[in-house]
């Protein structure tokens, strides 16, 4: 049978070369750990969880596989102790997004473990090599859920590549949900793909059956970059679906903060937290309410999910058909 290897491969010791976004509250311990066990790698997304959430994630999670697994963190909070805990715990690649991670990165190699890092640009790849960061995720502009930079990926991709010069492997994220997307950004000399859209439609997710049946019908144009949704993380645009919120504030005129309609409608609870229009929480499943005005995070691949799938069969799918357009275009050459 025919495998696609990479030097990502290699590196991470995953078989092939796809990583999971870490998807907040749409990732468990179940989903993580059959993402790993599959032979990709799996990421916890610990960003802002307090410590005893995150130590649940990681032991849960690391019950499940004796596979390379990542926590996701981010760096617009303090993520020392969230350090510490991840390395007490045996996990052995800390990813960073949104930050400086350079103060981390003598400790995680001291105790043996690697560090990805998120970048949106050239320059920021050339200063994450010159600072020992062990592989680089480049995030396009067409990404689902919070984006840093604002260049897309058929153009990032080779410029982060020419950039990097080989020394690390380089990963897309943003653009890919099927085996084009992931033979096309390998062409253009990528080590794999971060994958996110294409994986929360799949029976494994952890979010509101409303919002999977959204991505399954969404067209690539139905999403929008913007910074409404910032309860819980100022300045930091996100993708999402366009939905009632952002239309009626759209409608008017985008007000400032303080003047948005409807500002303080509590929507829905999380367990027991109320969770406000312009707040950052995704549809949780067991949510009521207007769960339409929630954010829908979401790429601009989700014009190519068309339905929901166990995520072993998405990935089964995505590594077979990048393989034979690898083959095909082999053919081309004459
Ligand atoms: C629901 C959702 C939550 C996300 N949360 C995080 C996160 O906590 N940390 C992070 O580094 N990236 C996060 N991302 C961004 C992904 O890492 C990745 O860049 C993106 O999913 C790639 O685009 P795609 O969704 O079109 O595949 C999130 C994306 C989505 C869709």
């Amino acid at each position: 049978m025919k495998e696609i290897k990479t030097k990502l491969c290699d590196s991470l010791g995953i078989k092939v070369p796809i990583i999971q976004a870490p998807l907040g509250v749409a990732v468990t311990p179940e989903f993580v750990s059959t993402v790993s066990n599959y032979g990709a790698l799996g990421a916890m997304p610990l960003g802002t969880w307090e410590l005893d959430r995150c130590e649940k994630m990681i032991d849960a999670t690391l019950a499940l596989t004796d596979k390379p697994v990542a926590a996701n963190l981010i760096l617009d909070w303090d993520q020392s102790a969230r350090v510490d805990l991840c390395l007490r715990k045996g996990v052995k690649i800390i990813w960073f997004f949104w930050g400086d991670p350079s103060p981390f990165i003598e400790k995680i190699h001291a105790h043996g473990a690697q560090v990805i890092y998120t970048v949106s640009s050239a320059d920021e790849a050339k200063r994450a090599v010159d600072m020992g960061v062990d592989i680089i995720v480049a995030q396009g502009w067409e990404a689902g859920g919070h984006i840093l930079g604002k260049v897309a990926t058929m153009a990032l991709i080779p410029a982060v590549i020419d950039a990097v010069q080989g020394k690390i492997p380089v990963v897309t994220a943003g653009g890919v949900a099927d085996g084009r997307g992931l033979a096309a950004n390998l062409v253009l000399g990528a080590d794999g793909a971060v994958v996110g859209t294409r994986l929360l439609s799949s029976y494994e997710a952890n979010i509101h059956k409303s919002y999977q049946a959204k991505l399954v019908t969404a067209k690539e144009t139905d999403t929008v970059y913007t910074q409404v949704f910032d309860k819980g993380w100022k300045n930091a645009p996100v993708r999402i679906l366009r939905n009632s919120t952002y239309d009626n504030w759209v409608a008017a005129g985008k007000p400032d903060s303080g003047h948005r309609p409807g500002e303080n409608d509590v929507i829905t609870y999380y367990g027991d937290i109320p969770i406000t229009r312009y707040s950052l929480s995704i549809p949780a499943p067991t949510m009521t309410g207007d769960v339409e005005a929630l954010a829908h995070y979401a790429g601009q691949t989700v014009g190519l999910v068309n339905d929901v799938k166990p995520l072993t069969e998405i990935l089964d799918e995505m590594i077979g058909d990048a393989i034979e357009r690898i083959d095909r275009c082999q053919r081309l050459v004459l």
